[in-house]
């Protein structure tokens, strides 16, 4: 039997900046230097990075808010976070739509939603946590190709920005108004 997502994350979580570090960190200055470019130094008030793993991406996090929020399903991986970052509020993935409804101004979510099962149930529940105003920062590996993702994406969101990481497609996404 294949390995659930969560126990694999936890299996890996010793090495997995050894294994993943350093494309993690690739990624995260690539998206950086976009959010620069379409936002200068503008910083959002309340950010959740969804999948933060070990904290690598919490990094951009940090940089992009004032008020940061992250969650992941890998309790290994988030002690790992915890203690590089303790003054992140951490919260549990389960029941955000319930506790978190219309709270975030931006969702960064890196490389995670290609593990997920259901990547569209997962856009639903960022659509329903994002203030109308919100953006997402979305970037997921290419493995699956592009005409995959963005009909999904586009289901609820407008892509405000696209680009191309060695790795990841990376889009900038503003919820679509409801008719
Ligand atoms: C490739 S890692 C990326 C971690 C981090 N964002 C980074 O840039 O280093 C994928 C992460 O997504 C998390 N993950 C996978 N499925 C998830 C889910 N359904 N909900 C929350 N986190 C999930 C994993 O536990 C893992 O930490």
């Amino acid at each position: 039997m294949l390995m659930d997502t969560k126990t694999w994350y936890n299996t890996i979580a010793p090495s997995y900046e050894e294994l993943y570090g350093e494309e993690q960190f690739r990624k995260v200055i690539f998206i950086k230097d976009l959010y620069r470019r379409l936002f200068g130094n503008y910083k959002f008030k309340r950010g959740l990075d969804f999948g933060c793993g070990t904290g690598i991406s919490i990094e951009l996090l940090l940089e992009i808010v004032e008020e940061p929020y992250a969650c992941d399903i890998s309790e290994k991986l988030l002690n790992i976070a915890k203690h590089k970052y303790p003054n992140v509020n951490y919260i549990k993935c389960e029941g955000l739509a319930n506790e978190f409804r219309d709270f975030f101004d931006v969702i960064i979510s890196i490389t995670v939603l290609q593990d997920v099962e259901n990547p569209l149930g997962v856009l639903y529940l960022f659509k329903q946590i994002l203030q109308d105003h919100g953006i997402v920062i979305l970037s997921v590996l290419k493995k699956k190709g592009i005409s995959y993702w963005k009909p999904i994406v586009k289901e609820y969101f407008n892509i405000l920005w696209f680009d191309e990481e060695d790795k990841d497609f990376v889009f900038f996404l503003s919820k679509k108004k409801e008719l």
